[in-house]
């Protein structure tokens, strides 16, 4: 992917060096150096998460109070646009977002995707425990590595879901992250007629999600974006 704009660059509480990027739509991005690697797409990161996650996800599940998970939690872009959406429509909505590497409030500022004061309380709010953000949007983010064979959903802790926001960095970067084991993992952690959705449509991760069970669509990707996206279903 082609580097937009360079604005400023932060290192982590871990100590990776990302740095703020401007795209096509004029919305913000990350970039991290040590892996070539965007957190959205330098096409437009906010025409991106609303297209593929909002629009082809959450408003497409018919789910009245959705359970949303989401893997890859970043910069809770994500998480701000569902409860976003989830207070317009009023459906209650739990989301659950898993993610090894926090970043700070620091650099979510650095963003500026919003001066919603929901934003900070998305970012502020503990890790592990769930927190009631706004009267529809409960949150829970979880610090931990997806990719571990000793990451499991307890299911008497978490009932299965009815969304998933698959929003890894992409498999030739991370290539752990889109093994078939981990789709396995997701399959049993969702409900009967669950959606996940996802910006990679390479056919590789095609059939993979086919191979564990998913009905997959190949859908239009955002606009002045990808061609295509993926969204797979739990029959
Ligand atoms: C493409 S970015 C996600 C973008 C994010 N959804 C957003 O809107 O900002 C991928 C994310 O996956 C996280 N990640 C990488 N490896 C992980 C792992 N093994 N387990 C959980 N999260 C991981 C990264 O730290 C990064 O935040």
């Amino acid at each position: 992917m082609q580097r937009e704009n360079q604005r400023s660059q932060t290192p982590d509480t871990i100590g990776i060096e990302r740095c703020v990027e401007v795209t096509a739509d004029g919305s913000a991005t990350l970039f991290v150096p040590a892996m070539n690697e965007h957190y959205h797409s330098v096409k437009g990161a906010l025409t991106e998460a609303q297209h593929i996650f909002i629009n082809m996800g959450f408003q497409h599940s018919p789910v009245a109070s959705p359970r949303i998970l989401e893997i890859g939690f970043g910069t809770g872009l994500n998480a701000f646009l569902t409860l976003m959406a989830a207070e317009q429509s009023m459906r209650k909505t739990y989301y659950c977002g898993i993610e090894l590497h926090p970043l700070p409030w620091e650099t979510i500022q650095q963003l500026q995707y919003s001066t919603n004061p929901s934003l900070h309380s998305i970012h502020s709010a503990g890790w592990e425990e769930e927190v009631q953000i706004t009267p529809h949007f409960a949150l829970q983010k979880i610090q931990a590595d997806f990719a571990s064979n000793s990451f499991s959903f307890n299911p008497l802790i978490y009932p299965p879901f009815d969304v998933v926001y698959f929003d890894a960095f992409a498999p030739e970067k991370q290539p752990e992250m889109w093994d078939t084991q981990l789709f396995e993992r997701l399959y049993v952690s969702m409900n009967k007629g669950a959606i996940l959705t996802t910006y990679c449509a390479k056919g590789i991760v095609r059939r993979t999600l086919q191979s564990v069970g998913f009905v997959v669509e190949r859908l239009s990707g955002p606009p002045g974006g990808k061609r295509e996206i993926l969204r797979a279903s739990k029959p």
